[in-house]
């Protein structure tokens, strides 16, 4: 199913509230609300398949844009459709057609086991009983859930919480899936799971994905587009290796050589950084591709090995925020 978002733009409705007394009353009689704009005209569609990274700073708007995407709130203006549905009319019907994670929020019901909250969800989606113990045999393994299978949601960590929530999200074979931050709060062991599962579900099962995140390794490690949000707007949507191409033109390639030749000299490449045989040269590809360099290298000394480092996606995106208007510091990776 095709999803397309036209023109976008959801406002919240914030109380005005002023201090002391008086103006407490006034607020209970005569309350004045402020307009805050969380997503500002947003236009971008997502073919089936797809496996898209939604990335920004914290209040960029990406929850709410999930949100509306999966029909918890409606749009204030534009339009939101998924196959032929709108998510927030048509909620009953969408919501046997995606599942949705938001990390900082379970869904799962607290008090109780991990399993029986599973067998909820296969009355309330009325899953096929074939079908429900095939997923939940697929997702046991996939995100090694039978430790704590049978202990009751609040117990868990938020690893296991968070494992635990995507498995619930996905036992009615969603065509669509809409994470928010899954990855938020774990350790990188954690992180690598799911991401792995990400992958495992858009690769296997061709499940199309929009999933939000502030860690720019989880983009990297996953997705083929992202999708760059600030304020309520899109900065940037591309594929990764087209923002690669266009703002990554600095390379790094470390040489380590036979011996210690005190003097190397490459036209168009400078030694940034020596360390016993091997040397690390930074170099621009519109001046010298990475393979004219490492041959006029090899030419004339006697290489044993070569790597080729690129700039991370986090110093692109940094690049990406200090060129939009109004410098905001991008605060990084959690
Ligand atoms: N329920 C709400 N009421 C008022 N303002 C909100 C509400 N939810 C979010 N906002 C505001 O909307 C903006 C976008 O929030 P959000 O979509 O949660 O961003 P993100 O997920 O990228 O951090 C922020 O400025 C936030 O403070
Ligand atoms: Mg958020």
């Amino acid at each position: 199913m095709l999803i397309k978002v036209e023109h976008l733009v959801k406002d919240y409705q914030v109380h005005k509230n002023g201090k002391g007394f008086l103006q407490a009353v006034k607020n209970l009689v005569m309350p004045e609300y402020l307009k805050k704009r969380a997503v500002d005209d947003i236009s971008f569609s997502i073919q089936p398949g797809e496996m898209v990274g939604f990335i920004g700073p914290n209040g960029a708007g990406k929850s709410t844009t999930v949100k509306i995407l999966s029909g918890v709130l409606s749009p204030t203006s534009g339009r939101v459709t998924v196959g032929d549905m709108d998510p927030f009319r048509n909620r009953k019907k969408y919501v046997s057609h995606i599942g949705v994670v938001f990390g900082q929020r379970t869904q799962l019901w607290w008090d109780l086991p991990v399993e029986d909250t599973f067998d909820l969800l296969k009355a309330i989606y009325k899953i096929p009983d074939a079908t429900f113990r095939k997923n939940l045999n697929i997702y046991r393994e996939l995100l090694d859930l039978d430790d704590f299978m049978s202990r009751p949601v609040r117990q868990l960590s938020l690893g296991q919480r968070m494992r635990a929530d995507i498995a619930a999200s996905l036992l009615h074979d969603p065509e669509i899936l809409f994470f928010d931050e899954p990855t938020i709060g774990l350790d990188i062991v954690a992180k690598e799971k799911i991401r792995e599962c990400i992958k495992a579900m858009n690769r296997d099962k061709g499940i199309t994905m929009l999933f939000t995140t502030h860690d720019m390794q989880d983009i990297e490690k996953t997705c083929e587009r992202m999708i760059v949000i600030d304020r309520g707007k899109i900065i940037c949507d591309s594929a990764l290796t087209e923002i690669r191409s266009l703002y990554d033109h600095e390379r790094r390639l470390t040489v380590k050589f036979a011996e210690s030749y005190p003097s190397i000299h490459v036209a168009k490449a400078q030694i940034v950084h020596e360390e016993g045989n091997s040397k690390t040269f930074s170099f621009h590809t519109h001046e010298i591709t990475t393979s004219e360099l490492i041959s006029s290298l090899m030419s004339e000394y006697v290489v044993m090995d070569l790597t080729v480092q690129e700039t991370d996606i986090e110093t692109i995106i940094k690049k990406l925020y200090e060129e939009g208007e109004g410098v905001q510091a991008y605060e990084g990776v959690s």
